[in-house]
């Protein structure tokens, strides 16, 4: 059985370059390799889910110029229904500007460009994709009143709801949270919901308990090599990570969610899911880039 799963979020061109450590603030640092990657927390998470077996299609926008036309030919060529990813006229795609370092780790920053166009009325249009889906995800990369429309109706309809709330810069509206079925932070986004730290297995605990007893009904931390961890109504669970030598940590949190909501959506339970969505991660960040590095189903043996 395929699940059927629907994004609702951003599309970006991503602009990496590689270089021994991310800049400081004002220096000028050589770089050791430049190329662009499709990418974009939504069309990471469509690849995602679709690759590791979902039927998927994407609520986006993309501005008229060659990265648009990329992106948006990217995802047609994964299967994923794309009539809902739209062309905006007189606008540029997003963009994303990332730094890896020799360790493996990045630094990002976006230009929302055509991102920020994705309105509440583009999602009501294709209401019919949302009515079909098992599974609704969303990211924070396109403008808070869709994410919020999307969530609400995703729970009007009964949907598994999930929101990636990445990036986060303070606190969610309290509104969303009784529509959220799955809220997946990481480590930094969890701190910048809560305003408390996180440090260590036992903060991101007391952080994920403080979002719970808020109103959402079951929290993920992603931790990178230290795994995931769950919190719901009856506690918690550690998940560890598979060992792995990383190369690129960029979009290992959307190979999460996407193959995460790809299992939920196609019926396996959570446990499976949170499993399956750390064994897909994991490949991915042995691999460079956003949307090159996301595994399919033939490597997960699956
Ligand atoms: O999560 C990784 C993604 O964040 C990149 O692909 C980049 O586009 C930014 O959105």
């Amino acid at each position: 059985m395929h699940g059927r799963v629907v994004v609702v979020g951003s599309l970006n061109m991503d602009l990496v370059t590689r270089a021994e450590r991310l800049p400081r603030a004002g220096e000028t640092l050589a770089g050791e390799s430049f190329t662009t990657v499709p990418g974009g927390k939504g069309a990471n998470q469509a690849v995602a889910a679709a690759r590791l077996g979902a039927s998927v299609a994407m609520i986006g926008c993309v501005g008229d110029d060659a990265y648009g036309r990329q992106l948006r030919d990217g995802l047609v060529a994964e299967g994923i229904d794309s009539q809902a990813v739209e062309v905006v006229a007189g606008v540029s795609s997003g963009v994303a500007l990332i730094v890896v370092d020799a360790a493996s780790q990045n630094a990002i920053v976006i230009v929302a460009g055509s991102n920020g166009c994705l309105l509440p009325d583009s999602i009501a249009r294709f209401d019919a994709l949302l009515q079909d889906a098992d599974a609704i995800v969303c990211q924070m990369e396109v403008p808070p009143q869709t994410v919020a429309y999307a969530l609400a109706r995703g729970r009007a309809l009964g949907k598994t709801v999930i929101l990636n709330p990445a990036p986060a810069t303070g606190p969610l509206p309290l509104e969303w949270l009784a529509n959220i079925d799955y809220l997946i932070p990481n480590e930094s986004e969890s701190s910048a919901l809560t305003g408390l730290p996180v440090t260590d297995l036992s903060s991101a605990e007391a952080v994920a308990l403080h979002l719970r007893d808020l109103g959402v009904a079951r929290v993920i931390v992603t931790l990178g090599a230290e795994g995931a961890l769950l919190v719901g109504a009856e506690g918690s669970e550690h998940f560890a990570a598979p060992v792995v030598q990383a190369v690129d940590t960029t979009a290992a949190g959307d190979t999460f969610v996407g193959g995460f909501a790809a299992a939920l959506a196609r019926g396996c339970s959570e446990r499976e899911a949170i499993l399956f969505g750390q064994r897909a991660a994991a490949i991915s960040v042995t691999r460079a880039g956003a949307q090159p590095s996301i595994p399919g189903l033939a490597e997960l043996g699956a």
